[in-house]
């Protein structure tokens, strides 16, 4: 946690879920009203197909929504892809770039990331940029030098506290059920927070820093109440309303 910086608390649907999904959406609507995410900001990004529908369903609600994914360019002969000003006009309020699944998958670079990012912004959607390490990185003790090198090459200069979110993933904890121990993860966040302030003064201190891998209900209080780790960045766990609510329920 760090001092007067909202918590945030995303689920990360991947591609899953159909029509039927809504009603999951629906329950975790009806949970982020009656206030059981607390003091935390809830989002949810379904995948592309399911955000018109789920924004009709989350009008008016504290639940947030938003994408996984955007093209750097606004529009054009893109087949298949999807831009930000798409993802703004079918409901959403932010964007999931670089997430190590379009990184490998997709040959993502940094670079491109921070194109996206910069699409985001122009489209006034907040960027959630992730950055993480590989199990190779990490085992020849590489993680700082490797986030904090994406961190530098995808962030936009023009990026502020407000408008942008950064989620550590570190590659080999996502979806496998193992996490970095809670030491690892604040040696992490405090590096990426060291770099925010260095390259963007002190009005970095509040931007929010999440951690995503293998969060679980289980496991989300030791994480959330370590320094400099401001929420998190949620996969399997918050394909279900029940603990998707029950991790955000950390901030009650
Ligand atoms: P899991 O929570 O399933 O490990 O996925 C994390 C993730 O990739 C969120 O973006």
């Amino acid at each position: 946690m760090t001092p007067d910086v909202r918590p945030f608390v995303a689920g990360n649907w991947k591609m899953n879920g159909l029509s039927g999904s809504l009603a999951e959406i629906e329950a975790m609507r009806l949970g982020a009203d009656a206030g059981e995410a607390g003091a935390a900001e809830l989002v949810v990004c379904p995948p592309a197909t399911l955000l018109a529908q789920a924004a009709f369903k989350l009008s008016g609600s504290k639940l947030g929504l938003g994408g996984q994914d955007c093209h750097p360019e606004a529009s054009g002969a893109f087949t298949g892809d999807i831009s930000a000003p798409m993802l703004k006009d079918a409901g959403a309020s932010y964007v999931i770039v670089g997430h190590s699944e379009r990184r490998t998958h997709h040959h993502e670079t940094d670079e491109l990331v921070r194109a996206k990012a910069q699409a985001a912004l122009k489209a006034g959607l907040t960027p959630i940029v992730c950055v993480g390490e590989t199990l190779a990185e990490r085992e020849a003790g590489q993680q700082a030098a490797v986030v904090i090198r994406q961190l530098r090459r995808s962030l936009p200069p023009e990026t502020t506290s407000e408008t942008v979110v950064i989620a550590y993933e570190p590659v080999w904890a996502i979806g496998t059920g193992l996490t970095p121990t809670f030491g690892d993860i604040a040696v992490v966040h405090n590096g990426i927070r060291a770099l925010l302030t260095e390259i963007g003064g002190p009005s970095s201190a509040k931007t929010r820093i999440l951690y995503g891998g293998s969060v679980k209900p289980t496991n989300c209080r030791e994480i959330l109440t370590l320094n400099n780790v401001d929420g998190a960045l949620i996969g399997g766990a918050s394909l279900k309303a029940a603990d998707f609510l029950a991790i955000a329920a950390a901030y009650r």
